[in-house]
């Protein structure tokens, strides 16, 4: 079954039915979901945030999320993320399905193997198969609503938060190599890849990163890039 993980500004599916909700218990905690049905497809959907949305970045059970999916019948997931953007060309909002991530997050549960020696292939961090449908998907959405601008790769860097970031940081990821700026991909993703659990992402710039436009990011003005920028997720993921 596909699963659904949604994030700041995709808290909750609208066109989800048949919604039931459910708590799953996992050795790392507990954690709710929704299975419902996107057309005729049975589809899990996580809010990464929580329900109603009160986990900061840094305190998402990843670990609990990724095991609470996979005990509730996840076959690949979809991750749904709020950006800033990098890379100066990007608008707002735009959608950007990424092939790259660098993690500068510190501090947050990095793994499901703390007790003995595994390293997992992390060179290509997304899902090809996965990756390469949902492009399929964003394509065919757009001969519907041109307004949809998407780009098909990208580099996501994964901030810390739950601050915004510098300027300064800002210019040093893009020298980084960076497109994007979020504070979720990681160690989602890992965690994902540990269970062999294929994994992509759709990203939503919501803002111009910090010191692009020479000035301060304004929080306010976000909501509106969110709302329009998730109406096309939300049409994507339906169409995928
Ligand atoms: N930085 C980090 N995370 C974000 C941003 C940002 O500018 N916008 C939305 N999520």
């Amino acid at each position: 079954m596909l699963a659904i993980i949604g994030g700041t500004g995709f808290g909750e599916f609208a066109g989800l039915q048949e919604i039931e909700t459910k708590q799953v218990e996992t050795e790392y905690g507990s954690v709710y979901l929704e299975e419902g049905k996107l057309g005729a497809s049975p589809v899990l959907f996580l809010p990464r945030h929580g329900n109603p949305p009160r986990f900061p970045p840094h305190k998402i059970n990843y670990r609990a999320n990724i095991d609470g999916l996979l005990a509730a019948g996840a076959e690949k997931v979809i991750a749904v993320t709020a950006v800033g953007t990098v890379d100066e060309s990007l608008g707002v909002p735009e959608l950007v399905i990424p092939d790259q991530l660098i993690d500068y997050t510190y501090g947050r549960v990095q793994t499901f193997f703390d007790n003995e020696i595994h390293h997992i292939d992390f060179t290509f961090p997304y899902d090809a198969t996965l990756r390469q449908q949902l492009i399929e998907a964003a394509k065919r959405c757009k001969t519907q609503n041109a307004n949809i601008v998407y780009r098909s790769k990208g580099v996501y860097g994964c901030t810390q938060g739950p601050r915004l970031e510098t300027a300064a940081e800002i210019r040093r990821m893009r020298t980084d190599g960076c497109d994007i700026v979020g504070m979720t991909a990681m160690p989602e993703g890992m965690l994902a890849r540990e269970r062999d659990l294929p994994y992509a992402g759709i990203s939503v710039t919501v803002n111009a990163g910090a010191g692009i436009n020479d000035l301060a990011v304004k929080i306010d003005e976000i909501q509106a890039a969110m709302d329009e920028g998730m109406s096309w997720v939300r049409d994507i993921l339906t169409s995928f």
